[in-house]
């Protein structure tokens, strides 16, 4: 009863045209609402990804026979830190750039020639992937 008395009600309806107007946006957003659907797809998994690739960096930084890097700096998390290399806090301001970090790790001495920090990239300590793992890890700093 409702239904049939709005029936000619919508069809003369001023808002009619904003009506259609709505529904053409609409479909044409359909491709663009897949897409976004893809990205929140995407963009729910890295998180999990990007947290394992932390965890792994993390171990591979506290790991004595691989970064290393507590002999030289104090960083959350890590024991008996010690001093050669400023504390590793704040990095994430400090550094924006992930490609920075990754070029530290790559070959600190490329931005000071008399580092005492080892060029882990170039010395082959760390594989890319590794390196990837740490700036992850860092940019958590
Ligand atoms: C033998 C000591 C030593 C080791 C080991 C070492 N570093 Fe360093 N690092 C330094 C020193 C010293 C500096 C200060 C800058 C310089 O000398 O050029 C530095 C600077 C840095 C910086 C820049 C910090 C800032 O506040 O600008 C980062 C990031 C860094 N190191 C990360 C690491 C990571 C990650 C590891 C382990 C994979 C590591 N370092 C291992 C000595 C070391």
């Amino acid at each position: 009863m409702t239904q049939t008395g709005n029936a000619p009600l919508k069809i003369t309806d001023p808002t009619k045209h904003v009506l259609t107007k709505h529904v053409l946006t609409k479909s044409a957003l359909i491709p663009a609402a897949a897409v976004a659907l893809l990205v929140g797809m995407l963009a729910t998994s890295l998180p999990a990804a990007a947290q394992s690739s932390v965890a792994e960096g993390q171990k591979l930084a506290f790991d004595r026979s691989k970064g290393n890097c507590l002999t030289c700096h104090d960083i959350k998390g890590g024991n008996l830190p010690g001093s050669i290399g400023p504390a590793l806090t704040d990095i994430k301001r400090k550094y924006p750039d992930r490609n920075e970090l990754v070029a530290i790790l790559v070959d600190a001495t490329k931005r000071n020639p008399l580092t005492v920090m080892p060029p882990f990239g170039r010395n082959r300590i760390l594989n890319d992937k590794e390196i990837n793992a740490i700036v992850d890890f860092l940019q958590t700093l």
